[in-house]
């Protein structure tokens, strides 16, 4: 069997990234790292790994579509099976998404569907909650909207500030995405109708995976 073609797409630090390097798993290829920041420190952790990078600003791009329309060509060059978003920090066009359905992931970092969009360790802290975490899940037209394939919990501590609770959401977050891109290279994942199938059975609701 093929390993699994993945091209991953990063703005900025790159964790995720790491996490996805460093499962090392035979089943899957990263076959290019995609930054609309050139200077992303993940780029330098893809080119340390011999992985292929490439990057597209979208600045001097006239509108969203016209940078999409770029980005989807450049993509394409590397022909994956699935495209990762890993802390790539752009809102994508209904046009681009539809290309990609069901083969388009993202990691985002609250127990989807809560806290959808960003500062969501701040809002968890404002709203005195005790548990938050990180989901992996299909992209689809709906910012943060798409079906979850896998969360994991984490507790929110008395004394956890912002920096402290996002700490540790990352470290589920990278326990998740390595997890999920591997049911993906074992060929167990598939999006349906708008649905999540693992194993050819409905996930009625996200499966969690036990950090413990
Ligand atoms: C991660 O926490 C990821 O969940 C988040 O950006 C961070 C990227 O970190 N993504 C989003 O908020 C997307 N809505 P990394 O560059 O170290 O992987």
């Amino acid at each position: 069997m093929n390993p699994l073609r993945l091209v991953v797409l990063i703005s900025g630090r790159g964790s995720n990234l790491t996490a996805l390097i460093d499962a090392a798993n035979p089943l899957v290829q990263l076959s290019a790292v995609i930054s609309n920041q050139a200077e992303a420190k993940g780029l330098l952790t893809a080119q340390a790994a011999g992985i292929p990078t490439a990057v597209l600003d979208h600045r001097p791009f006239s509108s969203r579509l016209a940078f999409d329309q770029a980005l989807q060509v450049l993509i394409d060059r590397y022909q994956p099976e699935v495209v990762a978003l890993a802390g790539f920090m752009r809102i994508l066009t209904p046009e681009l998404v539809a290309h990609y359905r069901g083969r388009l992931i993202n990691i985002h970092p609250s127990l989807l569907p809560k806290f959808k969009g960003l500062h969501t360790h701040q809002r968890v802290l404002a709203a005195g909650l005790t548990e938050h975490g990180a989901s992996v899940h299909f992209v689809t037209a709906e910012l943060d909207g798409g079906p979850v394939i896998l969360q994991a919990k984490v507790p929110v501590l008395p004394q956890d500030d912002e920096d402290s609770l996002a700490a540790r959401v990352l470290m589920a977050e990278h326990k998740i995405y390595p997890q999920v891109i591997h049911w993906f290279a074992q060929g167990r994942i598939r999006l349906e109708e708008n649905q999540v199938f693992l194993d050819d059975q409905l996930i009625q609701s996200p499966v969690v995976l036990n950090l413990e």
